[in-house]
């Protein structure tokens, strides 16, 4: 049971910027259509997806990461200097260990300071999130870099047409800071929750301590995703609408406050599903699926940052998202941008 009350703090977070990597690689559905059995119809219609961005094959997580921070930065007028916090949502990291924070801290040239992965699923970036926003209110970061990235497409099977056509790669990075009393910009809440009694159903099996790697896990492909995707389906919906219910409940909010709804993007129909069930305005749901896919822990701060650049999202507007994956893992962030 999630028993998070609300606390007064004895200061505020916001967001000060933020920034995306998207590979060049293009890959559409008409591409699957020369290599398995899928058509461009099924995946249109079943998951909204068209197109998705690739990685490079000398591209780490850590390297799409970086070009997101600088555009971060870039964002609000910082310098890498400013960063006192880095904390990355990744399923996919440079290495097992150490964590593609630090590989990103040298990357930004900056020591001295935390820096840590989260392993969430695709709730990663909500996740490092929730724990960005309590540094900072406590008063313990005043600038913290808030990455979700992923590269799937590296842990994908190919072989498998229920998963392989779902995925893409992209890093999301977003600045949140102390808030002064005059700014407008506000963190307003944020939850997490999980349910470790569905682990199994979204796992990748092998390349732990459970199942080190060997040349049979390589042979029987289990290092790469394996995804009930009806049962993930279901929970999906339903979790991400608790998420966003409570987190609104819990701060005096209505579905008619929110200005903008950004959820998780893994699948056209769980978005429509959710905005159904929360009664959303459909125009008020920011979708950029049918371009990326499904990415992960970057699929949020993406989002937010293509709407906020696209000028849909603006300063004061109240933005509600929420997000789903691997664990089960789930969790919600209110916040005026
Ligand atoms: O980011 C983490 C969270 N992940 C998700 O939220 C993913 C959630 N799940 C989903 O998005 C959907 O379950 C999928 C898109 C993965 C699958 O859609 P579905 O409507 O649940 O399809 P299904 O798995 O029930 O399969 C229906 C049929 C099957 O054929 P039969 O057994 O009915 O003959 C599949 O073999 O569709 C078939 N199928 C495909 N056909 C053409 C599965 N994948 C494909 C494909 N192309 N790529």
């Amino acid at each position: 049971m999630n028993s998070r009350v609300k606390s007064e703090s004895k200061y505020k977070a916001k967001i000060s910027g933020t920034g995306r990597y998207l590979p060049e690689k293009i890959v559409n559905n008409y591409d699957f259509e020369k290599k398995i059995d899928t058509t461009d119809e099924w995946i249109r219609t079943r998951t909204g997806i068209f197109e998705r961005r690739y990685a490079a094959d000398n591209q780490a997580t850590s390297d799409m990461a970086f070009e997101a921070c600088l555009n971060a930065l870039e964002s609000a007028h910082m310098s890498s200097k400013d960063i006192d916090m880095i904390i990355v949502g990744t399923v996919t990291p440079d290495h097992p260990f150490p964590s593609t924070a630090c590989i990103l801290q040298k990357k930004l040239a900056i020591k001295g300071f935390g820096a840590f992965d989260i392993s969430a699923g695709c709730p990663g970036w909500i996740y490092a999130s929730d724990i960005a926003r309590q540094y900072i209110e406590n008063g313990s970061a005043e600038n913290v870099m808030v990455v979700g990235a992923d590269i799937l497409t590296k842990i994908t099977n190919f072989d498998d047409r229920g998963t392989c056509v779902l995925f893409g790669d992209a890093a999301g990075a977003v600045i949140m800071s102390r808030a002064e009393r005059k700014d407008i910009s506000l963190v307003i809440d944020s939850e997490i929750v999980a349910d470790g009694s569905y682990y199994d159903i979204l796992v990748q099996p092998a390349g732990g301590s459970r199942m080190p790697a060997s040349e049979e896990t390589v042979r029987k492909n289990l290092h790469t995703i394996y995804m009930e995707g009806n049962k993930v389906f279901k929970l999906a919906v339903k979790s991400m609408e608790t998420a966003c219910e409570s987190v609104m409940q819990r701060n005096g909010f209505d579905i008619k406050s929110i200005d903008w709804l950004i959820t998780h993007q893994a699948n056209l129909r769980i978005i429509e599903s959710l905005g159904n069930k929360l009664k959303v305005d459909p125009h008020k749901v920011i979708i950029n699926i049918e371009k990326y896919a499904n990415t992960s822990a970057a699929t949020i701060p993406v989002a937010l940052d293509e709407a906020v650049r696209d000028g849909k999202i603006r300063r004061g507007d109240v933005v509600l998202m929420s997000s789903f994956g691997a664990g089960l893992t789930s969790g919600s962030l209110l916040i005026r941008y």
